[in-house]
């Protein structure tokens, strides 16, 4: 295990709002206590069973929150726009760039990356290889390549072994890239982590198959990464797997809680919402609509809502519209007041995330901080 790291402090002096209440809703809103206890079982977890942990900052979109990771043994980060290797270059020197680099636009700026900073790309296509070449040698600077594998999503990713070999061979054939090994992610197993034995069997299977045919070919991958936030803590149980990209585990979300893949004690995320209105019996009407909370469905239709709240997990935020949040409170006997304020549970957090420029850092009532979202956005 490793050593836990200090808990989240300020790094300046923080000069906003000392309480919830004189928050200005709605309001991302972070416990402090349970964001660092998600860095430190996860960064735990991956050093006791010795895989490199390189975070997905898409969930936090934060260099605050990325130094903390690194601070706790993370390799290095990864990122899916642009705009977040810009960010992240001030707090690390090793990234990876795990979406498509297609576009001149967007490997233009990719290849504008600080020098030192080591960059890693997936890819799943020969022209996303030469592009990429040539571009580096117009940087005059060397990529690091990933064959990116589909292993069951069926988004993004190779779907032969074949035409994996193909492509490291491609890689390898370029003087600009560098083959750095195999990467695919498993989104498509969402069911709780006592359920996945046979979708992790699978999984198994076809990595070792592409694997395989990596390595009789003389390319054996030097490294193997994957890794979601459902599928994080089984991991051991892939033994090709060298490397994780979680990134929701930073913050959790009803959603992950709904797969049970953590409880709703580990969200550390909430909306901070007020109650606007209470006129319509049975429902209380917050702040939080849309533009707050994103419209993201549970993956079990079952389980209404868009949001649930924090203290009152069974009320659900039924329906929205941009500014509003409609709280069905046909199932309980709490009734809130107009001007109560309530945290939500998001069902998920990235967006939310993605649509503040401000997160605060809480404990218990107290406002300790604030951070930046600094690389939400294209710019
Ligand atoms: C390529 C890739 N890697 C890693 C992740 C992180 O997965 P999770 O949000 O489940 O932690 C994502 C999430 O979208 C992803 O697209």
């Amino acid at each position: 295990m490793t050593p836990l790291a200090d808990p989240i402090t300020s790094p300046g002096a923080y000069t906003g709002p000392a309480t919830l209440a004189g928050i200005e809703t709605p309001a991302p809103v972070v416990d402090l206590g349970r964001l660092a206890a998600n860095l430190d079982r996860t960064a735990a977890y991956a050093a006791s069973h010795g895989i490199a942990l390189r975070p997905h900052v898409k969930t936090h979109k934060s260099p605050l929150i990325a130094r903390e990771q690194l601070r706790r043994g993370a390799a290095g980060l990864t990122c899916a726009t642009v705009r977040e290797v810009e960010v992240m270059s001030a707090v690390t020197d090793d990234v990876l760039f795990a979406y498509p680099p297609i576009g001149g636009p967007r490997l233009h700026r990719l290849l504008s990356a600080p020098p030192p900073v080591r960059l890693t790309v997936s890819l799943d296509s020969e022209a996303a290889i030469d592009a990429l070449a040539d571009a580096a040698a117009a940087a005059g600077r060397s990529v690091r390549v990933y064959v990116e594998a589909d292993v069951g999503m069926h988004r993004v990713g190779v779907t032969s072994a074949e035409h994996a070999v193909s492509l490291a061979r491609r890689v390898a054939g370029r003087r600009e890239l560098e083959y750095a090994g195999l990467a695919f992610y498993a989104g498509h197993i969402r069911v709780p982590p006592a359920k996945q034995d046979e979708r992790l069997a699978q999984l198994n299977q076809a990595l070792g198959t592409i694997v395989d045919a990596l390595t009789a070919a003389g390319l054996k991958p030097p490294a193997v990464s994957g890794g979601s936030t459902p599928t994080l803590w089984r991991t051991h149980e892939l033994p090709a797997v060298t490397e994780i990209r979680p990134g929701t585990y930073v913050y959790n979300d009803r959603m992950t809680a709904d797969l049970g893949a953590c409880t709703l004690d580990q969200c550390a995320l909430t909306v901070l919402a007020t109650v606007v209105s209470t006129s319509v019996p049975d429902q209380a009407v917050v702040d939080a609509g849309t533009k707050a909370l994103g419209r993201d469905p549970l993956d079990d239709a079952s389980h209404a809502g868009f949001g649930a709240v924090a203290d009152h997990p069974d009320v659900v935020v039924s329906r929205m519209s941009e500014e509003h949040g409609i709280l069905d409170l046909r199932g309980t006997s709490w009734r809130p007041e107009t001007g109560d304020l309530v945290r939500i549970i998001p069902n998920h957090v990235c967006v939310v995330v993605h649509l503040n420029d401000v997160v605060y850092g809480v404990r218990g009532e107290r406002v300790e901080m604030s951070w930046p979202v600094a690389a939400r956005g294209r710019v």
